[in-house]
């Protein structure tokens, strides 16, 4: 038996390439609940601010994001302009890592509009802050890991299944970079909280680490109820 819990929320942190948004999406799935992909969040006030070369603390108060589910995927609008597809380049990914999401003001701007939404549904959440400055108060914290040449090969072979050029070392440098700006950055570094659950996915497949996690909420739920985001539901 199913029984609606509104106000849930799992925070999923981990570093660039861990899987976190795929894994993210199908725990919601399994779940019944609302999937939040707070990088894209970041990626919009990039596009915004490459586009307009106006600098993002003068823009942030003026842009209107807004996550959509539609069709059972999540779509994200800057200025009613779906960029969903536009927000996920090489460029962008760059730009944002090093301009955006180290920008004080873009980050309490962000921080307050995914508390609002996490305040009117169940939600899961993935970011690099999530447990520690976004939902501090989650019921359920998940930080997922894999060492930086196990991500990189998983992205390579990604990009390269895909069609795409990819050479491997290319790919670990930018990893390791990244991993660097994330975890040393002065405002809000990507950290594993004491109260989140540690996973290491080297050796699970995605579909793993997201039973996991859905087993980890229903436990963490009273007498295994299951959270879900409106007022339903029986199964
Ligand atoms: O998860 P992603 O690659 O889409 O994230 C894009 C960038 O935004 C990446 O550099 C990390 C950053 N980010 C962040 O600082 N805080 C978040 N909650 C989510 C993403």
């Amino acid at each position: 038996m199913k029984t609606p819990t509104t106000g849930f929320a799992i925070a999923i942190d981990g570093p660039v390439g861990v899987g976190k948004s795929t894994t993210a999406k199908l725990v919601a799935r399994l779940l019944n609940m609302t999937y939040i992909d707070t990088g894209a969040m970041y990626r919009a006030v990039a596009l915004h601010t490459l586009r307009t070369g106006e600098p993002p603390e003068q823009s942030i108060s003026n842009l209107n994001i807004e996550l959509h589910h539609e069709n059972g995927t999540q779509k994200i609008y800057l200025n009613n302009e779906n960029i969903t597809d536009a927000i996920r380049t090489q460029e962008i990914s760059e730009f944002t890592s090093a301009q955006i999401a180290t920008n004080e003001l873009v980050r309490k701007k962000l921080v307050t509009l995914q508390q609002q939404i996490a305040k009117n549904n169940s939600v899961v959440m993935d970011g690099r802050d999530i447990s520690s400055q976004v939902l501090p108060w989650a019921q359920l914290k998940i930080y997922l890991d894999a060492a930086p040449e196990i991500r990189a090969r998983r992205r390579t072979n990604d990009l390269l299944s895909r069609g795409q050029p990819a050479d491997f070392s290319q790919v670990l440098q930018e990893t390791l970079t990244r991993d660097h700006r994330d975890k040393n950055r002065p405002i809000s570094p990507l950290i594993q909280t004491p109260d989140a659950i540690y996973i290491d996915t080297a050796d699970m497949t995605i579909q793993e680490v997201a039973e996991k996690i859905a087993s980890y909420a229903i436990s963490t739920t009273t007498k295994g109820a299951i959270p879900c985001s409106t007022a339903q539901s029986e199964a």
